[in-house]
């Protein structure tokens, strides 16, 4: 008999910084041989470290799951792969299969151990501009009240949604395709979703520029925990790592944010958060 294991979860890893990289490659490992880690996105920027990063966490979890952040779908000056917008998507999600991790475009893994069985289902959605600030009718508006405050997301510049015309024309297409996956999964088991966004609004209201929220994620997932009989949510993004209740099911932000963001907190990031079984 093995050790029972934990279904873990963190996002935010940025190990373009070199404290955030000593802390992947030396600190964040399994308590048991049958821990899980979910990777909710945001590794980091190139192509190569990403895939050095999924590499090494690999190597020590049973099992990996990973769902894109915003930063591994730039294409950077300093990444040689010149791949843009879905195309460099399913380039990582290649280099994921190659390396064992389970992607969004793969049979969603049920996770068995201890608070299972669920289905454990890594979601690629983006953003559409619906979280618009107080005042905007629409994305239109609401993109120009954010300019004119200064606020505005680097995806702006780097993340191309090749083939699509726009950011939110590929954030269509994925909730739809997505709810075609969602609909297929076993209707027995809850779910665990996993999305680099906030499929709630909710916790974008804390931002410090609220205007940010418009690069947050889309009102149409806004009930998808209910729908999708989710045990619990894992999302990371917005750099405030903490648990928000809604209709009862947990909403876990797990990130680690750059290092200036956990040095204020402790001497180390905060380790993977316990999904499940629950505390
Ligand atoms: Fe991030
Ligand atoms: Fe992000």
């Amino acid at each position: 008999m093995g050790e029972p294991g934990r279904l873990l979860a963190i996002s935010d890893l940025h190990v373009a910084y070199e404290e955030n990289r000593r802390y992947v490659a030396e600190t964040l490992r399994p308590e048991s041989d049958a821990d899980w880690l979910i990777v909710a996105g945001d590794v980091s920027e190139t192509v190569a470290d990403v895939e050095w990063a999924l590499d090494v966490l690999r190597q020590r979890f049973a099992t990996v799951v990973w769902a894109p952040g915003n930063h591994e779908l730039w294409t950077p000056e300093s990444d040689p792969v010149r791949s843009r917008g879905e195309e460099r998507y399913r380039h990582l999600v290649a280099v994921c299969r190659r390396l064992g991790v389970h992607t969004p475009e793969d049979p969603y893994p049920v996770w068995r151990g201890a608070g299972g069985p669920v289905t454990v289902a890594p979601l690629f959605l983006l953003y559409d501009y619906s979280f618009r600030p107080a005042g905007a009718r629409t994305s239109a508006e609401a993109l120009e009240i954010a300019y004119d405050a200064g606020v505005v997301c680097t995806d702006e510049f780097l993340l191309h949604p090749d083939p699509f015309p726009s950011r939110d024309a590929w954030c269509r297409q994925r909730v739809a395709e997505t709810e075609a996956l969602l609909a297929e999964r076993d209707p027995e088991l809850p779910t665990v979703l996993v999305n680099h966004f906030p499929l709630v609004r909710e916790p974008t209201r804390v931002l410090r520029y609220p205007e940010f929220a418009l690069w947050c994620g889309t009102d149409r997932t806004a009930d998808w925990h209910v729908r999708y009989d989710a045990a619990a949510v894992v999302y990371g993004h917005l750099h405030i790592p903490r648990v928000t209740w809604h209709d009862g099911v947990p909403h876990h932000e797990v990130s680690v944010g750059y290092p200036r963001e956990w040095q204020r907190r402790g001497a180390t990031p905060p380790g993977p958060r316990r999904i499940l079984p629950r505390e």
